[in-house]
């Protein structure tokens, strides 16, 4: 969750947090379908718990994402031992921390609540959020993200509707379930950010996030979807998660300028890192212990302490290097 750092802020994505924050109250949606379904265990959480969950669902998502691009950067800069720790770094953020957190506010229900959720995400998206971003920033001058804002709507606008089908078919048992989009690959290579406002960057971030979410969501509804014998409907979640990650997010971590060199990727991964482990997850924690939420207080407690782990291990390769 390098969200709250200073570094991310040192490498041009400020402002965001209040932007992620404020963003589905400013429209009563809910950019990557971030709201908790409504569970029996949600609810027997206090508010600031679930809304803490999915902050921290939030930043493990963008976690996974960014480190997965920055392996690929090592990879391409011949050094496969740093590669191969993003990739099990990233593995823990998206299998462990996201899942747990998932499971704890209760994200994922029935194969008809999952794509209920996913609707209101998409409808949100492609109604408004990614409007506003393209025209905000077709205002700014900043026009190749005003253009690829405009096709991720577009995008979203679809993905609503096979959602739509999708449960129609789940609710009626007629009809098929629509088949998977195919994501478009977009690479992410070292490169300084491709606009110019603040506003633009701002919006970037919150869009990237956004997409983060909805790729590692998707997932957890494909796995209980094959669960539940519903294997096209898993495919469904499975090609639309690509899309969200290889296409949307990495075409948007393009125009950020999100990737830098190896050395550089370490110093932001460090401090993300260290934000979680020293700042942010223990007031989570504290928190959650003074409204009895225990389960989720230790919950934060274990994840800071891998955290710190992740900081010592990515300081440890970036020494190599020197
Ligand atoms: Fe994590
Ligand atoms: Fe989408
Ligand atoms: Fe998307
Ligand atoms: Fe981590």
């Amino acid at each position: 969750m390098f969200r709250h750092s200073t570094r991310t802020c040192l490498v041009g994505l400020c402002a965001l947090v209040a932007a992620v924050q404020a963003a589905p109250a400013l429209a009563g949606g809910d950019p990557g379908g971030a709201s908790p379904a409504p569970h029996t265990a949600a609810r027997a959480l206090h508010a600031q718990t679930l809304a803490d969950l999915t902050t921290t669902m939030k930043g493990e998502a963008y976690a996974y994402a960014v480190y997965s691009l920055f392996a690929a950067e090592a990879d391409r800069q011949g050094l496969p031992a740093v590669g191969r720790l993003f990739r099990s770094t990233a593995q823990t953020e998206l299998n462990e921390h996201l899942r747990e957190a998932a499971t704890l506010a209760g994200t994922v229900g029935s194969n008809a609540a999952n794509l209920r959720q996913a609707i209101s995400g998409e409808t949100y998206e492609h109604q408004v959020m990614y409007r506003r971003f393209a025209e905000q920033a077709r205002m700014d001058g900043d026009l190749k993200a005003a253009k690829l804002f405009s096709e991720i709507a577009t995008d979203e606008g679809r993905h609503r509707d096979a959602f739509r089908t999708a449960l129609t078919v789940v609710t009626t048992g007629r009809g098929t379930i629509p088949a998977p989009p195919k994501a478009d690959v977009v690479q992410v290579p070292a490169g300084l950010p491709k606009v110019k406002a603040a506003r633009t960057r701002a919006n970037l971030d919150t869009a990237l996030h956004g997409e983060a979410l909805a790729h590692a969501k998707y997932m957890l509804f494909a796995a209980h979807a094959r669960q539940t014998g519903n294997a096209a409907l898993a495919r469904l979640w499975e090609g639309t998660a690509e899309v969200e990650r290889q296409e949307h997010f990495a075409g948007e971590a393009v125009l950020a300028g999100l990737v830098r060199t190896t050395r550089e990727n370490l110093r932001t991964a460090i401090a993300g890192e260290h934000n979680e482990a020293t700042t942010v997850y223990p007031r989570f924690a504290k928190r959650a212990t003074a409204v009895g939420d225990t389960a989720a207080a230790r919950y934060w407690r274990n994840t800071a302490a891998d955290e710190a782990r992740h900081a010592a291990a990515f300081q440890q390769g970036l020494d190599r290097l020197h």
